[in-house]
């Protein structure tokens, strides 16, 4: 499975600490930046794990900004992402079951980095649950 992986220069280090499980953890990361703590703008980094998703070159997205909501905000402007902010495994759980979102959308600065490890982990290796909810699903999509 291919990770897009992305931040902005608040949580650089989170998302290099992330990067790493992901690949301990035999994921194949796809890493759209940014690299390092320069000051940057977060919905560059949004669009580029969105369209990495939406265009099937990765299969889900995960990325980090100090509160997850810019990055949920740009990256669900994206046709064909279902981005949101996510700030624990439950609604991680639930995010994917029921809302077959593809993009998890971290904070950096206010969720403790083993709670984002386990937010990822959760939203990995949880289906989408079907029934009820495709069409619901299907109503957001047509929204796109
Ligand atoms: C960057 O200053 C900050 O605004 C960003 O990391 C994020 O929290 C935006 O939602």
């Amino acid at each position: 499975m291919i990770i897009a992986l992305g931040c902005d220069h608040i949580v650089t280090d989170e998302k290099t600490y992330l990067h790493d499980r992901l690949e301990e953890a035999g994921y194949e990361v796809l890493d759209l930046g940014t690299y390092s703590h320069t000051r940057t703008h977060y919905p560059i980094y949004g669009k580029a794990v969105g369209e990495a998703v939406a265009s099937g070159r990765a299969d889900l997205g995960v990325v980090l900004c100090g509160t997850g909501i810019g990055m949920a905000v740009a990256a669900d402007k994206v046709s064909g992402v279902r981005a949101s902010s996510i700030t624990s495994p439950a609604f991680a759980d639930l995010f994917r079951q029921h809302n077959n979102g593809n993009v998890v959308c971290l904070s950096g600065r206010f969720v403790d980095l083993e709670v984002n490890k386990e937010i990822v982990k959760t939203f990995l290796t949880t289906e989408f649950e079907g029934g009820r909810h495709e069409a619901r699903v299907a109503k957001i999509m047509a929204l796109d």
